[in-house]
């Protein structure tokens, strides 16, 4: 009989466990033992592993596909475990942790030496994270380790906002996901560098520019352009990408115009837009992103995924760069590839 060895070897079964008491007591065995869990937290689900444990580590950029070059952030259920992982603390960065931990941030500072150089890809830093769902933090702490954990996609693809989508991406590679609903916030962490001397947001989120103004006295956004020298090597890689060619519309005219186009063209397109311009699309294929920014960010990746799946061209508005939706941008224009139409 032939088969794959290579294959068989790695294929195990994947179960889907709604979060409670035993599937945490079970999710922190296989941490414990070196294996990886998949886990909700308020932003997107996580692929966690032990972050003390290299072997553990390296599965996780196994699992994904993930470049060995981009580091992963570590998570925490409390505070006092910061004084483990980060080698000093700035008054600025304890600002920005008592302002916003738990919550959708992640907090770069210079790591200690109990962290790996796998988790941080060799980097002197280390991305620290307290997720705020109760879920998150009640897994994490039954694990009672820091957690290294990236978003629980294939590398390059759509983050996982519900079980269900992290269980297409990950069956066969991972033994456990924990169910806990779909991520209240929707996209990932604003990822915030406090290692140099001006604070830098690597990532927009939901933890905006201007909310963070209001905490430090100085902070901006990365605009370098020049990827060799990007301070957080995830930056570079091809991001969030859909299955079908993805555009930005920049007006609603260019919008209807491509999709008409594209109709004629023989092609199924849809259009995403916000709850106010659903009926000027008449019937045109859409899918409603919500009427605010809080719900655009919570539908966001929901959305491109049913994109890919239902159609051949996803044709998203341009929502502006007004608070969270500078935020919902940047992660569109990743999965578009910058093309604006
Ligand atoms: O919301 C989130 O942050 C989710 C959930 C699961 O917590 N996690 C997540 O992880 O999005 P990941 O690995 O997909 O994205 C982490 C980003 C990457 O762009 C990485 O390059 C950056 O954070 N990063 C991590 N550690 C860093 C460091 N020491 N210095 C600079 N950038 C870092
Ligand atoms: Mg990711």
């Amino acid at each position: 009989m032939f088969f794959d060895k290579q294959k068989v070897k790695h294929m195990i079964e994947t179960l889907v466990k709604k979060a409670q008491q035993s599937t945490y007591e079970e999710a922190a065995a296989i941490i414990q033992a070196g294996g990886l869990v998949a886990f909700p937290t308020e932003t997107v689900y996580g692929l966690g592993a032990n972050a003390l444990d290299k072997n553990a580590v390296e599965s996780i950029f196994i699992a994904k596909g993930r470049p060995q070059d981009n580091p992963l952030i570590v998570h925490i259920y409390d505070k006092s475990q910061i004084n483990s992982i980060a080698r000093e603390v700035s008054q600025q960065a304890q600002a920005l942790i008592d302002a916003f931990m738990p919550g959708a941030i992640t907090i770069v500072l210079k790591k200690s030496d109990t962290i790996p150089y796998c988790v941080t890809a060799g980097l002197d830093s280390v991305g620290i994270r307290m997720p705020d769902k109760a879920e998150a933090r009640e897994f994490l702490k039954y694990c009672g380790v820091p957690v290294a954990a990236p978003s629980a996609n294939i590398s390059t693809k759509i983050s996982p906002t519900s079980a269900d989508f992290v269980y297409r991406d990950m069956k066969g590679r991972i033994p456990l996901i924990i169910d806990g609903g779909s991520c209240e916030v929707g996209i990932e962490s604003t990822v915030v560098d406090m290692t140099a001397d001006k604070p830098v947001i690597l990532r927009p989120g939901a933890i905006t520019l201007d909310m963070i103004k209001d905490v430090l006295d100085s902070i901006e956004s990365f605009k370098g352009k020049d990827v060799s020298k990007l301070p957080s090597p995830g930056m570079k890689y091809r991001h969030y990408a859909p299955q079908c060619e993805t555009v930005i519309a920049d007006t609603l005219d260019s919008a209807l115009s491509y999709y008409d186009k594209a109709v004629k063209d023989g092609k199924n397109p849809v259009i995403l837009c916000k709850t106010q311009n659903i009926a000027l699309l008449e019937n045109r294929n859409s899918i409603n992103l919500g009427c605010n920014g809080t719900e655009v960010c919570k539908n966001i990746y929901q959305s491109l995924r049913e994109g890919e799946e239902g159609f051949d061209l996803i044709i998203c508005e341009n929502l502006g760069q007004e608070g969270v939706y500078a935020s919902v941008m940047n992660r569109i224009i990743k999965a578009a590839g910058g093309n604006f139409v």
